[in-house]
């Protein structure tokens, strides 16, 4: 039975999205109320059981690097004077998991990002977690993923529902639904201009195995001029089984800014601390309207 132990997290995109903002700062380190998006990705993959992470940056990415890191300086600063709450939420950054990173040296797309990390990975199974999706469930939404994986011993996407004119941004898998969760691939297709095959979304977290890899070398470019990771898997689901699984949670797509208000107000009324005062500051300001969705 293959366990997967090893997780590619790529972070090498511009995120022009957010621009000025990721001008000299990586969209990863953008904050949801204290925490960079990113720090979420990786205690998903902790949470998960995975061991060993892989980050796939670029230019100006330094900062990821900085903050996964010990800080000695600020540690006893914060020593220094006794702020033994802060320091273990520093301490414990530090600790979370073994990261390690690679550099995507042009940016050709996230299939390339994913093959750049191809050395680390070797011959075990491993997942991907995508930064622009954060999944908020009490079960993580790669574990969701990895028990489907310890079931069936084979490569699994999760999916969600989304409304037909949204299909154009995303991948979208088509397939014989096995029940109301799993479906069985029989195609991929990168954001569909128009005639999408379905309206399950890839939501950026994947359980694959190594000979994606192999499939990625040979990945001409596809949507957007990129190597796109749906394309390989695409090659892969006309001869090897692969499934898609459609999770528990509520996602928010942090990629866009829409995406990344609805998960900094709603987090921000989960948190312990600012709960009580936030809520009450949003019905003096708004009163108690009713609204959402997940984009
Ligand atoms: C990537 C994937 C796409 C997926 C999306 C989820 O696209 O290529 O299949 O649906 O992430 O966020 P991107 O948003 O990076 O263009």
């Amino acid at each position: 039975m293959k366990t997967v132990r090893k997780a590619i997290i790529p972070a090498a995109g511009f995120g022009t999205r957010f621009l000025p903002a990721t001008k000299a700062m990586p969209k990863e380190m953008l904050p949801i109320v204290d925490k960079p998006t990113i720090q979420y990705i990786v205690e998903e993959a902790v949470r998960s059981g995975i061991e060993d992470i892989i980050i796939v940056t670029g230019r100006s990415k330094r900062a990821i690097e900085d903050h996964f890191d010990k800080s000695e300086e600020l540690e006893l600063f914060l020593k220094e004077r006794n702020k033994g709450r802060l320091l273990s939420i520093v301490e414990d950054v530090a600790q979370l998991a073994n990261i390690h990173y690679v550099r995507q040296k042009e940016p050709l797309g996230l299939g390339h990002a994913v093959w750049c990390a191809r050395k680390f990975i070797g011959s075990e199974p491993f997942a991907v977690l995508l930064g622009d999706m954060l999944v908020d469930s009490d079960k993580p939404c790669l574990k969701q993923l990895l028990d489907v994986y310890a079931e069936r011993q084979a490569p699994i996407i999760a999916v969600e529902t989304v409304a037909w004119e949204e299909t154009s941004k995303y991948g979208i898998v088509g397939g014989v639904e096995l029940d109301d969760r799993l479906l069985r691939i029989e195609r991929l297709v990168e954001k569909p201009p128009s005639n999408p095959l379905s309206n399950a979304a890839i939501i950026g977290r994947y359980v694959l195995e190594p000979s994606v890899f192999d499939r990625l070398e040979t990945t001409p470019r596809g949507a957007g001029g990129e190597i796109q990771l749906t394309d390989a898997l695409q090659q892969l689901a006309s001869c090897e089984t692969m499934y898609a699984y459609r999770i528990e949670g509520k996602l928010y797509d942090v990629g866009d800014k829409m995406g990344f208000l609805k998960a900094t107000v709603e987090l921000a009324c989960k948190d312990a601390d600012l709960q009580a005062p936030f809520l009450a500051f949003l019905k003096y300001r708004f009163g108690s309207g009713e609204g959402g969705g997940m984009r």
